[in-house]
């Protein structure tokens, strides 16, 4: 299976994964060969990446962290809770179904993560089209447990950060659609609005019998950054918690490689680059070197052309050197199709680099 822009879908092309919409629902099925209708219409629904099935990388398994099962259910379970949330009106006393619906969520999904031994998976969706606020709240939990896990925090504390990821816009729901969704820049006084997110979630999670206290801390804390630039409180360094720490990389990230009505995800090696621009000022350097070993950069599947001129398909990452996997080039340099595939190991030839990532086929 590999990954392909939108711009390279050839009628006859077979669908490699599942395309869902925002209900949860299939719209187009695995396995399903793609026609001019199709992908025009996959055009219209404004893909841009698709995951197609072809016999030179049919060996080739993108790793999921959690089951397409699991995490259907889990944006279900959000959605619910969320929706109810929206409809209340006004926050006095508990919301004691909350904490138990996703402690136990919580539990199958470290359960099904501690089984994978790989380096961390793109989340981003690229086959989906119908980016929100649940999906971008499991995206954060996914990748907040990851590095967790990574960092050596027991299993108990692993819990109570997932918690506080899961939950750490859980506070949105209780401002107006249009404004968490206004394209381009907001106002001071929507800004201002926005921020009240914080502490919203705070106050909604705070006396949950079922959701640690540290948990809410990580709602009311995931937009502080290091230097003190950032909000409600403007905490410095040690101030802010670890957990929010964590949160706080997965949400930039998770933000920059996702698209949004107002603007189009980023590859996820530019959006490293750019949480390393903020490296010791916004974030924990440490923090960033944990997440930078266990994100895949050059996912599975990804189209990539080398300096040598080759395009091919990642197809192995690297453990020991996400950075570098194993390519299979399917083109030449002088852009014809490879007559058998082969594959370029960069953690072994060092002197390759990869040039180009996402678009570049036979272009
Ligand atoms: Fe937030």
């Amino acid at each position: 299976m590999r990954l392909i822009h939108l711009s390279l879908l050839q009628p006859g092309m077979v669908l490699g994964k599942n395309i869902y919409n925002n209900e949860g629902n299939i719209l187009l099925a695995e396995g399903v060969k793609l026609t001019d209708y199709l992908i025009r219409r996959l055009g219209a629904l404004d893909f841009s990446y698709i995951y197609i099935k072809d016999s030179k990388t049919e060996d080739i398994a993108i790793p999921e962290l959690i089951s397409e099962q699991t995490k259907l259910e889990a944006i279900r379970s959000i959605r619910t809770e969320y929706k109810n949330l929206e409809k209340q009106s006004n926050l006095k006393g508990s919301f004691l179904h909350l904490g138990k619906t996703f402690s136990g969520m919580m539990e199958n999904i470290m359960d099904e993560i501690s089984a994978v031994n790989e380096s961390m998976v793109l989340l981003t969706d690229m086959n989906t089209n119908d980016y929100n606020l649940y999906q971008h709240s499991l995206n954060v939990c996914l990748y907040s447990l990851v590095l967790g896990i990574s960092y050596g925090y027991s299993r108990d504390e692993v819990k109570t950060l997932g918690i506080g990821a899961l939950l750490h816009d859980i506070g949105k729901t209780r401002l107006t659609p249009e404004l968490i969704q206004k394209p381009g820049r907001l106002t001071d006084e929507e800004f201002k609005e926005v921020q009240t997110h914080t502490l919203i979630g705070y106050k909604i999670l705070k006396d949950e019998p079922n959701i640690p206290l540290l948990s809410a801390h990580c709602a009311l804390q995931h937009h502080e950054r290091l230097d003190g630039s950032g909000y409600p409180r403007g905490l410095k360094g040690p101030e802010t918690h670890e957990y929010a720490k964590w949160i706080a990389i997965a949400d930039s990230y998770d933000a920059m490689t996702t698209r949004r009505i107002y603007k189009p995800a980023m590859l996820p090696h530019q959006a490293v680059e750019v949480l390393y621009a903020g490296s010791g000022t916004l974030y924990e350097q440490r923090f960033l070197a944990v997440f930078r070993d266990r994100v895949a950069i050059y996912p599975t599947g990804m189209t990539v052309r080398l300096s040598t001129g080759e395009t091919g398909v990642v197809s192995k990452i690297n453990d020991s050197v996400p950075h570098r996997p194993v390519i299979r080039i399917l083109y030449t340099p002088d852009g014809q199709e490879a007559r058998v595939p082969y594959e370029v190991d960069m953690s072994e030839s060092l002197a390759v680099m990869i040039a180009a990532i996402g678009q570049a086929e036979s272009d």
